[in-house]
């Protein structure tokens, strides 16, 4: 029975995992209104947030669950990446709780707990294994990664084969999204629009793209110490989008939407239509069809590389739609199993920590009391 803690970024998140498999109960305070007035997270609001949402949001679990502090076996806690000061409070929460019931102590890195999550959902569904080798594609706002992942004992073993060069896909997403004042976070905001826009209306070229648009796998991937990688940019998109702006003239009727968005706590999608002309429909639906199908085209191409059997999609981006429907249409033709977490399971949370320690908690894999908060934590 495992206690997990999540606070890198802006949820403040407790869950209660069994055997790493059964969700007992989660927990998510979402930050998203003290954030959103300044389009994105402001890490000291942040800490502050979560200092006072700890507590609360720990007894709440372990209400849900209808267990005591005693009952449970271990404190798992995000000990990075993320941000530095949001990460310390909840290490900082989970060694005092860890110490104070003689309950050992699991540092559990974020992006293993995003991968976990696919893991935790899948591994319900009953005589449902895994089939080796895996790919796991962390798509969120912070990260873009693709790890082949192995497994040795109850260990689980990760190598990095591409990431980022720049903007993570979900901070492109929320950079978009705020430059056409769609408010904060902007993926979940894009995805109900994208649907009324015409998605070839805007040509996003290969060389606004820079080098992520062209044939992933001969020119972009590159070899490195004999193994390809699949690298990803997503920054170039974001200036394409503005430079699109500037020239159509789009800010005066972006200005007027931003305030009165700022009026509506929770737009409905025919609000949130009416307040965009057809060219922005159509510019946001482009720009969700060019980042989804960059995304797609370049884990495909690495996992056929790689010879994966089941790719895992997880993070924030993995509850976009048409990311989801894109993997769903074309893995099975690639001879793969695609496989996603549920969307509450997507967006940060603690059950995917708690259930990423169980395999730790199995290894005997305990942190001591001098666990600090790593914001650049990698992932091995
Ligand atoms: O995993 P997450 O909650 O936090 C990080 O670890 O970054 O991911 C948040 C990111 C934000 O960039 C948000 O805009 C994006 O995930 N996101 C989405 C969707 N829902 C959340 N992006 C595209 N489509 C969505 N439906
Ligand atoms: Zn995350």
């Amino acid at each position: 029975m495992i206690l997990g803690i999540e606070s890198s970024c802006d949820e403040t998140a407790a869950a209660v995992v069994r055997s790493g498999q059964e969700l007992l109960a989660s927990v998510v305070a979402s930050q998203i209104a003290t954030h959103s007035p300044y389009g994105g997270v402001v890490p000291e609001l942040a800490s502050r947030e979560h200092l006072r949402s700890l507590v609360p949001v720990t007894r709440a679990a372990l209400q849900k669950a209808g267990l005591t502090y005693e009952e449970l076996d271990a404190i798992a806690v995000t000990s990075g990446p993320g941000l530095a000061g949001a990460l310390l409070t909840g290490v900082s929460f989970a060694k005092s709780l860890a110490w104070a019931l003689n309950k050992p102590l699991i540092a559990v890195n974020h992006i293993e707990g995003h991968i976990h999550a696919v893991l935790l959902e899948e591994c319900q569904k009953a005589g449902d294994e895994i089939e080796f080798p895996v790919m796991a594609l962390v798509v969120s706002g912070g990260h873009t990664h693709l790890f082949l992942a192995a497994r040795s004992g109850e260990s689980w073993h990760y190598e990095n084969v591409g990431h980022t060069r720049d903007d993570a896909a979900g901070e492109a997403f929320d950079k978009t999204a705020k430059l056409l004042g769609l408010g904060y976070p902007g993926g979940p905001v894009i995805d109900r629009l994208a649907r009324f826009g015409d998605a070839k209306a805007v040509k996003f070229t290969f060389a606004q793209l820079k080098h992520t648009a062209r044939q992933p796998s001969k020119r972009a991937a590159q070899v490195r110490d004999g193994r390809k990688r699949f690298d990803f940019s997503y920054s170039g998109i974001k200036t394409a989008v503005l430079r699109y702006v500037e020239l159509h003239e789009m800010f005066a009727t972006i200005e007027k939407r931003r305030r009165a968005l700022l009026e509506i706590a929770s737009p409905s999608d025919e609000v949130l239509r009416d307040l965009c002309d057809q060219q922005t429909l159509d510019l946001v639906a482009s720009f969700q069809a060019a980042v989804v199908g960059d995304l797609t085209r370049r884990t495909l191409a690495a996992c056929e590389e790689y010879g994966v059997r089941t790719l895992l999609v997880s993070g924030g981006v993995a509850a976009n739609s048409a990311l989801r429907a894109s993997f769903e249409r074309r893995a099975p033709r690639a001879g793969l199993r695609a496989c996603f977490p549920s969307r509450a399971m997507s967006t940060d949370n603690a059950a995917m920590i708690a259930a990423a320690a169980y395999p730790k908690w199995l290894g005997r894999e305990f942190s001591g009391l001098e666990l600090t908060a790593e914001a650049n934590l990698q992932l091995r």
